[in-house]
């Protein structure tokens, strides 16, 4: 940790979002939602299904508004972002129609970097995850982890600062889990990313976040916060590891079984 005071990345203020049912009865999804992340680290967002995890991170891109209240990316509107943010929804997009390759130079494609550079960039991504061998083969044809390592390629091609990630690892094996866990926090630290991350694992949260903030059933509503000082890398079998995180992770279940 560097002592150098953060600013923020991603902030909401008393966010209220509803949702119409389809019989007619307003739902409410987030319930004066306030939180803000930190530029170059990974804030972890906790809580039950229903709780408004995605719905955070669809207002905070920009793709839905919230009724009222206010979502801010570095103190500017979400809009303003497009392109500079890269976003990893909880139901993964690798397009199966695309080579590994394509789909991971789609960023580049799209703003019209020429093929040439596009290849070199996409096969120093592949080397950094680990996905040489892969390019000419289809989605389909990757285990759920390659897949997993591909669209976070995608994320680095686009070269973008902000990334939101809803709960990019959690059909994973766990060996998995853990390599990947290593290679965003690496990522993070190298390319100054600033990470929105959802997870149900209170192991994961710990493990990845500075901080990480509890949501309530919902209604979402933030129920605590906890910043986590435990200084990076973190090694899980370190004794700090294990004295701190037990005790944060039992702050954290007994918040949640409230
Ligand atoms: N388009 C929609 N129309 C109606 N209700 C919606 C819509 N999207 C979300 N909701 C409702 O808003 C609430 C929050 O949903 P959201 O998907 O944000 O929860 P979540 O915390 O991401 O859950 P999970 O952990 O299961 O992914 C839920 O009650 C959900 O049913
Ligand atoms: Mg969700």
């Amino acid at each position: 940790m560097t002592g150098i005071a953060q600013t923020t990345a991603f902030s909401l203020h008393n966010i209220i979002k509803d949702y119409t049912s389809r019989e007619g009865t307003a739902v409410r999804a987030l319930d004066s939602v306030s939180l803000d992340a930190e530029q170059g680290r990974i804030t972890c967002l906790v809580g039950p299904t229903g709780s408004g995890k995605s719905t955070i991170l669809r207002i905070i891109s920009g793709i839905e508004e919230a009724d009222s209240g206010s979502a801010q990316i570095s103190g500017r509107k979400p809009h303003e972002f497009i392109g500079k943010l890269g976003y990893l929804t909880q139901h993964h997009t690798l397009l199966p129609w695309m080579r590994i390759r394509d789909n991971i130079g789609l960023p580049l494609d799209i703003v019209g970097q020429n093929r040439e550079t596009q290849g070199e960039k996409v096969a120093r991504i592949c080397e950094l995850l680990g996905l040489q061998g892969t390019e000419s083969l289809y989605p389909y044809e990757l285990s759920g982890g390659m897949q997993q390592r591909a669209a976070i390629g995608r994320l680095l091609a686009g070269g973008a600062p902000y990334w939101l990630m809803d709960e990019p690892f959690s059909a994973l094996d766990e060996k998995t889990r853990q390599r990947l866990q290593r290679l965003l926090l690496q990522l993070v630290r190298e390319n100054s990313i600033s990470a929105l991350f959802v997870t149900h694992s209170i192991d994961e949260a710990v493990f990845l976040a500075d901080r990480v903030v509890i949501l309530s059933a919902g209604p979402g509503r933030v129920i605590e916060t906890f910043d986590i000082a435990v200084s990076h890398p973190r090694d899980r079998l370190s004794n700090e590891y294990g004295r701190n995180m037990e005790r944060i992770r039992r702050k954290i279940e007994s918040v949640l079984s409230e």
